[in-house]
């Protein structure tokens, strides 16, 4: 085979099994295909504006259960402004990124994102530098796959969350809202809800109906419980309203349902209220054993796809089979958790409530 060399990114939120894939691949590449391998710093601006760092086996050895990325990552980066027209000169980018790649001789890249990175990704392979996909998120809300690597991480940490939050609520006898990430999809919010014993798991795919809560919740005081667990999704809004977005940040972020909530439950049924909002802290860290071998897969499966030169896919796994799908198919459409989801069936059968 002639000499190869592929380029790794990481792009968009860091996620939990971000270097597994990192050295996965890039262990495939070298190992097995004795290709070159060079890091693109900062997700796609290492492209854009020339940060190229060598990767060596022995730069990525010892990071398999480091969290973050030692690539480093940029949300919302240059090339995500490239439909705002106050942007012109996203058609530089383009140019720019092109240059990188010819300057180090690059075969391909590997991008691991997102959603939107995904669809940048696409962007970036049609304007002619070749590009595979990973799909990373702890959301799980990539098309086109049944899981992202993260999202087993992100849930279980926040399942533990949950837990620790019955005591707390028992010893006082208060009704407990814990909101989790997941942008507008309800995934973390249903697995670590089911996993914690939550009593109400709220999640964008169903609205819910503040009236219906409080009922919920004073029927189960009225019966002898002393307490209520409500797991909430920072997607999660009302029948008819939009989600809420917090007040302090530069670009609309979604986050403080679980504030609105204790709030309006403590007012519409007279129980003590509470609220946490646990945040990055799902991001953190390292990634659980089942996250460290699906990023494993991911990234083996990257490099393959690279030395056969297939080039314009994404990595997915279906029926827990690694198998390979055409980028252009996942961009911009984000899976939601399907309201007739066998789990979401089997949570209601245990009297999990819903919100509405
Ligand atoms: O995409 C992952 C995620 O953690 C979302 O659940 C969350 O809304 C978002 O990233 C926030 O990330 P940042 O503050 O880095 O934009």
């Amino acid at each position: 085979m002639a000499h190869r060399r592929l380029g790794i990114l990481t792009s968009g939120g860091d996620c939990p099994g971000l270097n597994a894939v990192i050295r996965a691949v890039a262990k495939t590449a070298i190992h097995r295909y004795g290709m070159e391998v060079v890091g693109l710093r900062d997700g796609f601006e290492g492209l854009i504006y020339d940060r190229v760092v060598p990767l060596n086996f022995d730069d990525v050895s010892s990071i398999l259960t480091e969290g973050g990325t030692i690539l480093g990552t940029v949300n919302r980066g240059s090339f995500a402004r490239r439909t705002d027209p106050r942007y012109p000169q996203t058609k530089k980018f383009y140019t720019d990124a092109r240059h990188t790649f010819r300057k180090y001789r690059l075969d391909g890249v590997v991008c691991i994102g997102g959603d939107g990175s995904l669809s940048i990704a696409n962007q970036v392979n049609e304007a002619g530098i070749p590009t595979i996909g990973v799909p990373k998120t702890i959301d799980n809300d990539v098309a086109e796959t049944d899981q992202t690597f993260g999202f087993d991480t992100a849930s279980s940490v926040a399942a533990l969350a949950v837990d620790r939050l019955h005591s707390t609520a028992e010893s006082h006898g208060r009704v407990m809202v814990i909101e989790v990430m997941g942008r507008n999809a309800g995934w973390i919010a249903l697995q670590a809800g089911i996993a914690g014993g939550g009593d109400v798991i709220l999640i964008p795919e169903i609205p819910y109906r503040l009236e219906a809560i409080a009922a919920y919740v004073r029927k189960r005081f009225a019966s002898g419980r002393r307490y209520a667990i409500i797991v909430v999704a920072e997607g999660a809004h009302p029948v008819g309203r939009r989600p809420v977005f917090q007040r302090s940040t530069h670009t609309a972020r979604l986050g403080g349902v679980s504030q609105l909530l204790a709030y309006e439950i403590q007012k519409a049924t007279g129980i003590e209220s509470r609220a946490t909002i646990l945040g990055y802290l799902q991001r953190g860290g390292t990634p659980t054993p089942f996250d460290r071998v699906l990023a494993t897969r991911y990234g083996h499966h990257a490099a393959v796809l690279a030395a056969e030169r297939r080039y314009g896919r994404m990595t997915s796994l279906k029926n827990n089979q690694i198998t390979s799908v055409p980028l252009g198919a996942v961009a911009d459409k984000p899976r939601l958790v399907p309201t007739d989801s066998v789990l979401i069936t089997a949570a209601r059968d245990i009297g999990t409530f819903f919100g509405a």
